[in-house]
């Protein structure tokens, strides 16, 4: 079976192309300058050549506050380019996993967003990604899978617990908001789901168990490379303003993964103790 990786050089593309290496499968993985997914001539002439039977879309614009300021640029690829995908799949019989997000949800619950919870972005980042899910739902509903994710972090890209890392080998207190819960999710545990997944339509939640917020993250990060955790300060939303509002509540339930016959991906703190020593910051390999 041959994979296409579109996207392949952002930091999760890199770690499915590998998993998927891993697996034993064909893989081909094309980045940006080798695949633009907001050209439709482009992407029927790689689907030519290269005959995929299953596209995984890592492409996407994840710039949260820049998409606000260029919604037009953010929409071209993260809802026009699926659309494309999806059109090119529905006429090849190849089908699609497409990588989505929780900023599809206001953020503002008080549990986790179930697979089947009403949409409502907040961001024009998150209005591009729910774009980009209906159009591959509307256009594969019978080969389109949505595998939702959050709180990434992996070896081959800028994220939060690299940022920390580059923090804690500093001096000093370090503020953290402790008012925004999610889910660490490891970018390899994610590309290994990837690479187990079976055909599936609809939409999947890809993150870790648990919770914490993003000053437990840090704490736990510090810990990790030998840093007093008690340098990590708690602050609030509003102590730390961004240009773009984040969700308070990013967290996802993962209640559809029966349905799929495998468990729901391990806890946070597990999976970011066995990345430790993958992603090639100092501290000890927990
Ligand atoms: N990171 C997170 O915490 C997070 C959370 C939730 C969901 N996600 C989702 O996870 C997926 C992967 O994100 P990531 O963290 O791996 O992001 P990333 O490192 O920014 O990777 C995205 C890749 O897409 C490429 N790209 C941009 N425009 C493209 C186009 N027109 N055609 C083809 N490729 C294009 C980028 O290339 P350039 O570098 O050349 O622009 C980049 O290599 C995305 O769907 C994202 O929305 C991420």
């Amino acid at each position: 079976m041959t994979y296409l990786i579109t996207g392949a050089r952002g930091m999760l593309g890199r770690d499915v192309t590998a998993a998927l290496r891993a697996a034993g499968h064909d893989v081909v993985p094309l980045g940006r300058d080798a695949l633009d997914i907001t050209r439709p001539s482009a992407v029927r002439s790689a689907f030519a050549s290269l005959r995929p039977r299953t596209v995984v879309n890592c492409a996407a614009y994840t710039a949260v506050d820049a998409a606000e300021h260029d919604e037009p640029a953010a929409h071209r690829v993260n809802a026009d380019g699926p659309r494309h995908l999806a059109e090119t799949c529905a006429a090849t019989g190849a089908r699609l996993v497409h990588i989505s997000t929780d900023y599809v949800f206001a953020g503002d619950a008080d549990a986790p967003y179930a697979e089947n919870a009403p949409t409502h972005p907040r961001t024009a980042y998150g209005r591009t990604k729910l774009a980009g899910e209906q159009a591959v739902l509307e256009t594969l509903p019978e080969t389109g899978t949505v595998l939702r994710t959050a709180w990434l972090y992996g070896a081959h890209g800028p994220n939060f617990v690299a940022t920390m890392a580059g923090l804690a080998s500093g001096d000093g207190p370090v503020d953290v908001v402790a008012d925004q819960y999610g889910q660490p999710t490891w970018t390899a545990d994610v590309a290994a789901r990837i690479a187990s997944l079976p055909p599936f339509p609809g939409v999947l939640h890809a993150t870790c168990a648990g919770g914490t917020t993003w000053y437990g993250l840090a704490r736990e990060v510090f810990t990790l490379l030998g840093a007093d955790p008690d340098r990590v300060r708690p602050v609030t939303t509003v102590d730390i303003p961004r240009p773009t509002p984040r969700p308070a509540n990013s967290t996802l339930a993962h209640a559809r993964w029966a349905a799929v016959g495998l468990p729901p991906l391990r806890h946070w703190r597990e999976a970011l103790h066995a990345a430790w020593p993958a992603l090639g910051l100092p501290g000890r390999t927990a």
